[in-house]
């Protein structure tokens, strides 16, 4: 009798822990991202772990390809067959097209109790919030005008980092010199459109403004700045060596760090693979702004767009995964591994290393100082359409299929169709 009570009990026990069980495995999220790279990987599984805690469980749905355009064209195909994801990354102006579709959620009631308000940034409330409503949580501020350069190809090359742009190629020269490739290269449309808009950026920040920003200005498209910015591109062109077909970006890194390559030049996503390889910033490698643009910041911010899913335990677990995001602590453990900065203010710079710390320094004074600007590779500098016509022409330039003489006005006419 007493064994067989003690069973009863023992299966009761088993029949909660198995209810309790399906009610955790319903507060599920499914998160539609493009972190497939090992430093990307690492840092969102901050967030999964997290979660995991609080009883939130992670259905994973990676879709490969830097700056997420295959991650969008995906979001599209699954949102019209009716499969709904919990939250997706996305940048900038996709945050707000999706917006204006009428598919995402609304989580002002998260935001209102986590002040976000009071500790994001404007450039990135501008986009997290739609016709004054919280639909995206930022999970940080990376910027794009970055040289991640090996140390020792740097010592060997004299050991001074490039401040303007005869110095940069000066390096280049020297490390061609001592038979390295300088530039490691992708070339990929969004990874040519990176590197080139620094190169705009370096040349004078109000050809950035006007160019890659709104309006677009047609003049200063079309004007003798905009074809010095391709003619450097050109230039830059003979440095890459002969792994110029596309490929990852985060193989390009690979070749910097292996020391193959001398430098690559990228957002700081890139610093995520030197720290998964064990580098050190100041030993191993260096982290510089693109020579000429010290002082201004061209940023782009990921954010988890939360959509709208049907169902009290979904929404219940998206809105528990967007305070998760905005947790000040996750925020210093999540971007210390991916690269980038917290997406708020409020947070104290002491755990980062020195390229961090420069970046949230570099935020800062841009953020005061009127030279925050959006990033168009990433974007944050126009609508899709608009960044669709600038990578394009600026691969073909790279590639050769357009000649630096025609390039300002293929630009010019590619974004006035696009606007
Ligand atoms: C950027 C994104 C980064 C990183 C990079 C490479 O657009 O903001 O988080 O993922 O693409 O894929």
């Amino acid at each position: 009798m007493k064994n067989r009570s003690r069973a009863v009990l023992a299966a009761g026990a088993a029949a909660i822990a198995l209810s309790l069980g399906a009610a955790k495995a319903a507060e599920e999220v499914t998160v539609l991202h493009w972190w497939t790279a090992g430093g990307e990987a690492a840092a969102l599984n901050v967030l999964k772990e997290n979660l995991g805690k609080e009883g939130v469980a992670w259905k994973d749905y990676p879709v490969a390809g830097g700056s997420g355009v295959q991650a969008m064209t995906t979001l599209r195909a699954n949102v019209t067959a009716g499969n709904v994801p919990t939250a997706v990354q996305m940048l900038g102006y996709d945050i707000t097209e999706w917006a204006q579709a009428g598919v995402v959620a609304n989580v002002d009631d998260v935001a209102k109790a986590g002040k976000w308000g009071d500790v994001i940034p404007t450039a990135l409330q501008n986009f997290g919030k739609y016709e004054d409503h919280w639909i995206a949580a930022p999970v940080n501020v990376h910027s794009t005008n970055w040289v991640w350069i090996n140390k020792k190809a740097l010592d060997d090359a004299g050991g001074k980092a490039p401040e303007t742009w005869e110095e940069l190629i000066a390096l280049l020269d020297k490390m061609k010199e001592n038979g390295i490739t300088p530039i490691a290269n992708g070339g990929e449309p969004w990874q040519d459109a990176t590197l080139f808009e620094a190169v705009v950026l370096g040349i004078d920040k109000e050809l950035y403004k006007k160019t890659l920003n709104e309006p677009f200005d047609d003049e200063a498209l079309r004007s003798d700045q905009m074809k010095e910015a391709f003619a450097r591109m050109e230039k830059l062109h003979e440095y890459i060596g002969d792994a110029a077909a596309a490929r990852e970006w985060n193989l390009a890194s690979a070749d910097v760090i292996e020391g193959r390559a001398g430098l690559q030049f990228m957002g700081d996503w890139a610093k995520g693979e030197f720290l998964r390889a064990n580098q050190k910033p100041g030993e191993d490698f260096v982290c510089i702004r693109f020579p000429g643009t010290e002082g201004s910041v061209t940023f782009n911010a990921d954010q988890f767009v939360m959509f709208e899913v049907s169902g009290e335990e979904q929404k219940a677990a998206q809105k528990k995964m967007a305070a998760a995001v905005m947790d000040p602590s996750f925020q210093i453990a999540f971007n210390k591994v991916k690269g980038s900065v917290p997406a708020r203010t409020d947070v104290e710079d002491t755990e980062f290393d020195d390229c961090g710390k420069k970046g949230m320094a570099d935020l800062k004074e841009a953020n005061s100082g009127g030279t925050l600007l959006g990033s168009m590779a990433h974007g944050y500098g126009g609508p899709p359409a608009v960044k669709a016509a600038v990578l394009e022409i600026v691969n073909q330039h790279f590639n050769g299929q357009i000649s630096t003489d025609d390039a300002p006005a293929a630009l010019a006419d590619a974004i006035a169709a696009a606007k």
